[in-house]
């Protein structure tokens, strides 16, 4: 949510400062702007809609060696030019570009327009340029760091933040708490960024800064200190350089290109993990031996929209083969409610992004309180992979598409493997363990096969895009893959859809069911089967259309039904395949409705505001 890029050294600011702000820009594209400093002398330009606006308004003429740059996702106030940042300071010296909010802006803002600040803007961050500018001026040496040290010391809330003043026109000042910031090393030149997709494709040596740390950019390098001012050490560590891969490779669209990763993706999140002789899965980034995974009792998993509804097929999995009490809250509300934390409960953090803040503050809480968590994390180093105990890295690759895909499939696999160590353990058969060792090894071809139908998939996509509303259905192990399903079209296609546990349909959304809403039900070969035929012919016998995500062969009780036939895992994994032709739907429906399939409205990639 929201993207941060700052530069210093001799390639001149405006160039690597756009050029990440558009590798930025999955995470917010309201607006963007810009301000370069000059020697002592500092321009900027902010510009509505997409980086692209901003390159196309700047004079040729925009050099500077240092700047800082802001692709914007708003919260406070719309999107136009005045709440675009960098903002200004009324004297015109101070820029400041900030992630997060400033809880306590009002109070701040009426002191300031009391003493004859005129405001410019509805944002928070306003507030900052002007205090800090406040501040430089009444500080006996000017100094900047100073400034801002002071000045966050009379802030509540969350930021990242970058600060420059044309006084001081070979730096940018920094601070972190709770809102990412990396610097960058490069050879006589330093970035920033708020997400190392900004800066990787310059330099791979990187520090992150921690929660409460300030630090002073130059082109030869950075000082970090604390709140106290004193310096402290931060070597650099080395990043992966494919995590900057944010090519379209051809494909149209990221989100097409993500899904069609997905056997490659669930490969890798794969590799070396499965032990088919033993029948389980080796998990050493957990950094839990077994005698620890059989002390668990409990286990809770936490993130959130798309993440949260994988977490619930993950506690589904969890229960299912280790028989240890498991379920999955949203990450948004866990932390707000005063939760119990247990010691001997295995706390599961899953995001794709490891910066979604509602996730990361779950995170540090449970950490005070004594639990446990381990992370279920795509971006490798990222805040939530550093809070946690241990984890499991996703290996899904860099996802751009805001509508999440293959990271999600990846999610579902990494929670099998994590239910397969914690049952093993427990008293889950060797048997059991081999047969879906083997199922796990033959998702990646499965994915392939749903995807090889894509073609007939668009065909039932351009039927539901014409219906305004759409409802989503399954039960136990289908009903969070409908959530997902609905989740993701909604996402893009703008449609109101809806999803209910089939179970749930007699006691209320019967009602809603004619020929104009559309039903995707989610009937997996199971147990259940026969329930959710019921189901759907409650359905059919209202008028209502249905399409079924099923398997081969499945007879659905003898309707005359669309279908999609997704091929057949073990029941335990069938949610896994179960998702991805919803994935499909979602998109050929967002196509055919005309949408910008990677950037919805009103959404950004990474939320990093709580
Ligand atoms: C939906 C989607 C979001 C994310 C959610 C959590 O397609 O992508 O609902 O799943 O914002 O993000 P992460 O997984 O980065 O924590």
């Amino acid at each position: 949510m929201c993207g941060i890029v700052g530069y210093a050294g001799p390639q001149g600011a405006a160039p690597v400062v756009l050029d990440g702000l558009s590798r930025l820009e999955y995470r917010g594209y309201d607006s963007a702007g810009i301000a370069v400093l000059d020697g002592g002398r500092m321009r900027s330009r902010r510009s509505v809609g997409p980086v692209e606006n901003l390159r196309r308004t700047l004079p040729e003429e925009f050099s500077g060696a240092v700047g800082i740059g802001h692709t914007r996702w708003a919260t406070h106030g719309p999107a136009t030019r005045e709440n675009a940042h960098p903002h200004r300071s009324q004297d015109g010296h101070v820029a400041v570009v900030h992630n997060g909010i400033i809880d306590n802006a009002a109070p701040l803002r009426a002191e300031l327009a009391a003493a004859g600040v005129e405001f410019t803007s509805d944002t928070d961050t306003e507030v900052l340029a002007h205090l800090i500018a406040h501040l430089v001026a009444r500080s006996p040496a000017g100094s900047l760091e100073e400034a801002v040290l002071d000045a966050l010391a009379r802030v509540e809330g969350t930021y990242g933040l970058a600060v420059v003043d044309d006084r001081r026109p070979d730096r940018l000042v920094l601070a972190r708490n709770g809102s990412p910031l990396i610097v960058g090393l490069g050879d006589g030149e330093t970035f920033v960024a708020s997400d190392l997709a900004a800066i990787v494709r310059h330099t791979t040596s990187v520090v992150h800064l921690e929660d409460g740390e300030f630090a002073t950019v130059t082109a030869s390098g950075l000082r970090t200190f604390t709140r106290d001012g004193v310096t402290t050490s931060r070597p650099p560590v080395r990043v992966d350089g494919r995590s900057g891969h944010r090519e379209l490779d051809g494909q149209g669209h990221h989100m097409r290109k993500e899904f069609l990763e997905q056997p490659a993706a669930a490969r890798d999140v794969l590799r070396g993990r499965l032990d088919s002789r033993l029948g389980t899965a080796r998990l050493d980034g957990l950094n839990l031996d077994a005698r620890a995974l059989r002390a668990i009792r409990r286990v809770k998993v936490i993130g959130c929209g798309s993440s949260y509804y994988v977490g619930q097929v993950g506690a589904q999995m969890i229960e299912e083969l280790a028989r240890v009490p498991a379920d999955a809250e949203a990450a948004s509300e866990f932390r707000y409610r005063d939760p119990v934390v247990e010691p001997t409960t295995l706390y599961v953090a899953v995001s794709q992004s490891g910066e979604t803040v509602d996730t990361l503050f779950a995170v540090e809480e449970i950490r005070r309180r004594g639990g446990q968590v381990v992370g279920l994390v795509n971006v490798v180093g990222s805040s939530v992979a550093r809070a946690c105990d241990g984890g499991i890295y996703l290996h899904a690759g860099p996802e751009v598409s805001v509508a999440s895909t293959k990271a999600l499939t990846n999610m579902a696999l990494a929670f099998a493997l994590l239910a397969l160590d914690l049952g093993r353990v427990r008293d889950l058969s060797i048997a059991d363990g081999q047969r879906l060792v083997e199922a796990l090894g033959r998702i990646p071809d499965q994915i392939q096969r749903i995807l090889d139908d894509e073609g007939e998939i668009a065909g039932h996509a351009e039927e539901l895009s014409l219906a305004s509303s759409l409802l989503f259905i399954g039960r136990v192990r289908g009903y969070p893959v409908a959530r997902e399903g609905a989740q993701k079209f909604k996402e893009i296609t703008y449609r109101h859809a809806e999803a209910y546990q089939s179970s749930e349909l007699k006691h209320g959304p019967l009602a809603l069911v004619s020929p104009d809403l559309p039903t995707v039900a989610v009937v997996p070969d199971d147990e259940l089967l026969g329930r959710n035929v019921a189901a759907l012919h409650e359905i059919a016998a209202r008028g209502g259309r249905l399409l079924v995500v099923t398997h081969p062969g499945v007879d659905v009780g003898g309707l005359d039904v669309r279908r999609i036939d997704v091929p057949k895992s073990e029941p335990e994994l069938d949610p896994v395949l179960l998702t991805v032709p919803l994935q499909l739907l979602a998109y050929h429906a967002a196509l055919e409705l005309g949408h910008d399939v990677d950037r919805p409205r009103n959404l950004a990639k990474s939320v990093t505001v709580a």
